[in-house]
């Protein structure tokens, strides 16, 4: 199976590459979150992406979402593809909010460290390393580079959030949170912590971003944690890490990963999936590329085609619209771009989801000859054909 490593469309607009997902604006009212195959480990970016681990956790997002509908609203909209779903825009609410059941992670460095006060939750002396909490604890931080530890009066005294909204965000937070433990146990995992992002729509409360994924969450099996709780292991990516520590490279962890570590990985996210929805993952054996392109060609989100009329100064400006009007003809995007950076020009319209086509005017035919590897034509008949659609090709015989 192929990975998706990136989403690339002229169509549209990106509005941020995280470490896992691109967000793409679709509208005012809708973005569209792309969950890809990388992955990242000790906050580094690994190059060597992981066949289906994107589809996967899209898919246990879409799954909680839906499960847990009844407890607060969120923003999902629709599915479109495996690896993709389409979102509500909402005001994203500054505030990550991070519920714990067990003393693990950063939060156990800080305890060992001496810290006792965390967010505003103060836990008692005598603890150790993965213990439980006696009920499961809020511990918000800010939604910025540092994440930084905030309490409640923090957060208001900030005015990130009114303080009824805020009432309603720990409550909810703490009744997914629950609901999803309670629904894990009996599979045999244990949610051990989790962030969720809140936001408003219409002034409205809802649950955006993600929902317990391995990215959001830390997931343990409830057997190795009752064999050994001090040393229980993430059940995701904690094989990564440990090849990852074993195969260190001049004192530094290696971020190319072996193809046999791959594919035990991307079998894990698989089982995690299988797991947790009770369904057997399954993803159409076809090229993500293609399989993505069909998808959302069919969801309205994209026309099936590009085709951009290339000019090196705005006196071609007429002929260039008397070429989009001939286009407006068949239903594709057409696009007219100044030639000013070829490496820009190169990077919008090179590696694309969806065919593209290029009409050079003026002088630019010989820089985009050498620099581009989908078709450079003179006129909209070849790039019509350029595009090679089977569609096209009809309508250009008659
Ligand atoms: N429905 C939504 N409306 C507005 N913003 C959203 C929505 N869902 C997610 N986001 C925002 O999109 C961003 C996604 O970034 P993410 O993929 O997590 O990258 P990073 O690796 O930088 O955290 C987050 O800032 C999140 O708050
Ligand atoms: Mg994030």
């Amino acid at each position: 199976m192929d990975c998706l490593t990136k989403f690339n469309s002229p169509q549209l607009k990106t509005l941020h590459r995280g470490k896992v997902r691109d967000s793409i604006r679709i509208d005012d009212q809708t973005r569209m979150i792309v969950v890809t195959d990388r992955i990242s480990a000790f906050n580094k970016k690994i190059k060597t992406p992981i066949p289906t681990k994107g589809a996967v956790l899209n898919g246990i997002a879409n799954f909680w979402f839906d499960q847990t509908k009844h407890i607060v609203d969120n923003h999902i909209i629709q599915q479109v593809d495996d690896y993709i779903t389409l979102v509500k825009e909402a005001v994203p609410i500054r505030v990550e909010m991070v519920v714990r059941a067990y003393l693990t992670g950063s939060m156990w460095r800080g305890y060992e460290a001496g810290q006792r006060t965390f967010s505003g939750v103060t836990v008692g002396d005598g603890m150790v390393k993965n213990q439980r909490f006696e009920h499961p604890i809020l511990t918000p931080t800010t939604k910025d580079e540092d994440d930084t530890e905030i309490d409640e009066q923090g957060i208001l005294g900030a005015g990130l959030v009114s303080a009824a909204i805020y009432d309603q965000m720990k409550e909810k937070a703490l009744a997914i949170f629950n609901f999803a433990s309670t629904f894990l146990r009996d599979r045999g995992i244990i949610l051990v912590d989790t962030k969720y992002e809140f936001g408003l729509l219409n002034g409205q409360l809802i649950i955006i971003d993600e929902m317990h994924t391995p990215d959001s969450s830390r997931f343990w099996s409830a057997d190795d944690y009752a064999k050994n709780p001090t040393a229980v292991a993430q059940i995701d990516k904690e094989f990564v890490r440990q090849w990852m520590l074993s195969n260190k490279v001049n004192g530094e962890v290696p971020l190319v990963l072996i193809p046999e570590i791959i594919a035990e990985t991307s079998n894990r996210y698989q089982e995690i999936y299988n797991t947790v929805t009770g369904q057997v993952f399954y993803l159409v054996d076809m090229p993500s590329k293609v399989r993505v392109y069909h998808n959302l060609v069919k969801a309205g989100v994209l026309k099936s085609a590009v085709v951009a009329i290339v000019m090196d100064d705005l006196s071609q400006k007429s002929e260039a619209a008397r070429l989009e009007k001939e286009l407006a003809a068949y239903d594709l995007c057409v696009q007219l771009v100044l030639l000013e950076d070829i490496d820009e020009l190169s990077a919008t319209y090179n590696q694309t989801i969806e065919p593209v086509a290029i009409i050079a005017l003026g002088q630019t035919q010989p820089t985009l000859d050498a620099h581009m590897s989908v078709p450079v034509t003179s006129n909209s008949k070849d790039a019509l054909r350029g595009l090679n659609l089977h569609a096209l090709r009809t309508a250009l015989d008659k």
